[in-house]
């Protein structure tokens, strides 16, 4: 694991069928006082990921329970002040940061595993 805690290539996640379609699921990493979080998000079998970071205030997105959907999953919703994301390219469309969007996070599925890129 880097330093940030950010996992590497080739680190395995879930099962590709263990996400709700439509759905999310974060994902914490450890390394030392290192904390990194993403999040997978599949709707109409098409599979996201981004860095589970707000680039409004740098809040995590997912709230406590690990919601990270609008209730009609059409969106991501930033927990912490409600700015809206597309879910396909994480484009901020409404909220303190539109214009601006998610950071990418890198996966792969292979043979139904979905892992890091
Ligand atoms: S931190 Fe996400 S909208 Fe403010």
């Amino acid at each position: 694991m880097s330093e940030s805690g950010r996992p590497p290539a080739g680190t395995a996640l879930c099962r590709l069928e263990e996400i709700p379609d439509p759905g999310a699921r974060g994902f914490d990493f450890r390394e030392g006082d290192a904390l990194w979080s993403g999040f997978l998000v599949l709707k109409d079998g098409i599979l996201s990921a981004y860095e589970d970071t707000c680039p409004h205030a740098g809040s995590p997105i997912g709230d406590m329970i690990g919601r990270f959907l609008t209730r009609e999953a059409d969106y991501i919703i930033c927990s912490a002040h409600g700015a809206l994301f597309r879910i396909g390219d994480g484009a901020c469309v409404a909220g303190p940061c539109a214009g601006r969007g998610l950071r990418p996070w890198p996966v792969e599925v292979v043979d139904g595993l979905v892992r890091t890129a």
